[in-house]
């Protein structure tokens, strides 16, 4: 097995490789001087599983770019088996036709990696009006769960807390977490109104007047999500209010944005680099590859 990556993602990938004693061998990428992508493998591929670790972020578009590019290589130089492991998936929300017109991106992106690997092994995915990857993908898929990961973080990290999903898809990782570390939680109900306008309220209410709030999600991209469920926590009495999101983008000034909105603690995974990350997912993808 040779573990490389296109870039993003190479602490992980180093730490994979490590921890299964096999091979690192980074990807040389570049470009050529009218910009066409130029990329080489820097190690012998004939008959062995090559894993591409990357995540989608940030450039979304070049990762998924390069990782095409870097698989059909390897198939080329020999490669018996393609695996991507993608601790961060792009493109999974946009799942449906909001508008007339609109592209259904994840269709186009499981499309492409359909057709250059073999495997696909990924951390929390969104999953909302799909119900499984296979909805998209016809490759071998595994979907992980950091939710073990940051149940623990939690329980070490806080006292009377209580949870709160901020809309109806983050169940699977509010309520989930709820029930592991034995706390309430509740979800509450989205309107997004354009990507940089939403609007949240509680349907299900719980005593949150003096308690911890930690505010679970899979993605905190632009920050409005979140921001809005803090106000609410705040409005309703909240003593502290928390984030913890698997998957944290930070886009235009997403951090100032929760700040602003009150949340002390921001804390997210590493499937995507940020100072943010307190919690290392890599036991979860080196536990899957050890199957291989
Ligand atoms: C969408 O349903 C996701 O689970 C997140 O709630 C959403 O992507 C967060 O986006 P933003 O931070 O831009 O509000």
């Amino acid at each position: 097995m040779i573990i490389t990556s296109c870039g993003n993602s190479e602490e992980i990938a180093k730490n994979i490789a490590k921890k299964l004693r096999v091979k690192y061998s980074p990807l040389t990428i570049a470009a050529f001087p009218d910009g066409d992508l130029y990329l080489k493998y820097n190690t012998d591929l004939k008959g062995q599983k090559v894993v591409i670790v990357q995540s989608f972020q940030p450039h979304p578009d070049m990762s998924l770019f390069d990782v095409l590019f870097a698989a059909e290589a390897a198939k080329d130089l020999g490669a018996k088996k393609v695996i991507l492991v993608a601790p961060y998936l792009s493109y999974m929300r946009q799942d449906k036709r909001f508008n007339p017109g609109e592209c259904i991106s994840s269709k186009v992106m499981a499309k492409l990696l359909n057709n250059s690997i073999d495997k696909l092994i990924t951390v929390d995915p969104h999953i909302h009006r799909y119900k499984s990857l296979k909805d998209i993908f016809t490759i071998q898929t595994t979907k992980l769960t950091a939710n073990s990961l940051i149940a623990d973080y939690i329980k070490e990290h806080f006292k009377n807390e209580v949870i709160i999903g901020p809309d109806a898809e983050s169940f699977q990782w509010a309520e989930d977490i709820a029930k592991r570390i034995k706390v309430s939680a509740t979800v509450l109900k989205k309107t997004r109104f354009s990507s940089r306008h939403v609007e949240v309220r509680m349907n299900n209410p719980i005593e949150i007047k003096g308690k911890n709030v930690v505010i679970v999600d899979d993605v905190i991209s632009t920050g409005h999500t979140v921001a809005e469920a803090a106000k609410q926590a705040k409005k309703m009495g909240a003593k502290e209010i928390s984030t913890i999101a698997v998957h944290g983008l930070f886009v235009e000034n997403g951090i100032d944005k929760l700040k602003k909105a009150g949340v002390s603690k921001i804390i997210t995974t590493n499937t995507i680099e940020h100072p943010s990350n307190k919690i290392d997912i890599t036991p979860l993808l080196i536990e899957e590859l050890k199957k291989e």
